[in-house]
């Protein structure tokens, strides 16, 4: 890590790492819910949720770029071995059990959940501490809030459907 760099961040760095390593499994976690899901799906509007998990896969991805990049910047090392993963994340990885969209969409649900208080307190405890952790985590979080919303809007639509073709409607 660069002296100045260092300096900067007012923190304790080696907890900061700590933290950042757990955040950085649970997004290559949340990489393979989204890639997995996209693969098993089936049901009312299977393409286009497929393809929203694709894209939302991509993203969990650039997030743990990210997140590598700067335990790096802060002097750590990324979790070395996949074993790692679940067990250092506390967003842990939900095994899907049912393959329908509705399932696999709360699946997703739960884990974004999770990732938006994960961020939400990183960006707390960064707050004028770390501006380039908490930049980082700031953009996170808003990705995480967008992923929420398209899922519960996927699972509303599918409720009013659903809700149509009972009562033979037009959709
Ligand atoms: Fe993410
Ligand atoms: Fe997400």
């Amino acid at each position: 890590m660069g002296e100045m760099a260092k300096k900067i961040v007012k923190l304790d760095v080696e907890n900061l790492i700590t933290t950042l390593n757990e955040a950085f499994a649970e997004e290559w976690l949340a990489y393979y819910q989204y890639w997995l899901a996209a693969k098993i799906a089936y049901g009312l509007e299977r393409l286009k949720i497929e393809e929203e998990f694709n894209e939302h896969a991509k993203e969990e991805l650039r997030h743990a770029d990210w997140v590598a990049e700067r335990i790096i910047q802060l002097g750590g090392t990324p979790l070395l071995s996949p074993n790692l993963w679940n067990e250092k994340a506390r967003c842990k990885y939900i095994t899907p059990e049912k393959f329908d969209v509705v399932s696999l969409l709360h699946d997703n649900l739960e884990a974004e959940r999770c990732a938006i208080t994960r961020y939400e307190e990183i960006c707390a405890q960064t707050d004028g501490l770390d501006y380039e952790t908490f930049r980082m985590s700031e953009r996170i979080l808003q990705e995480e809030i967008e992923h929420e919303q398209e899922l519960e809007d996927f699972l509303a639509d599918i409720e009013d459907s659903a809700k149509c073709l009972k009562q033979y409607c037009r959709i």
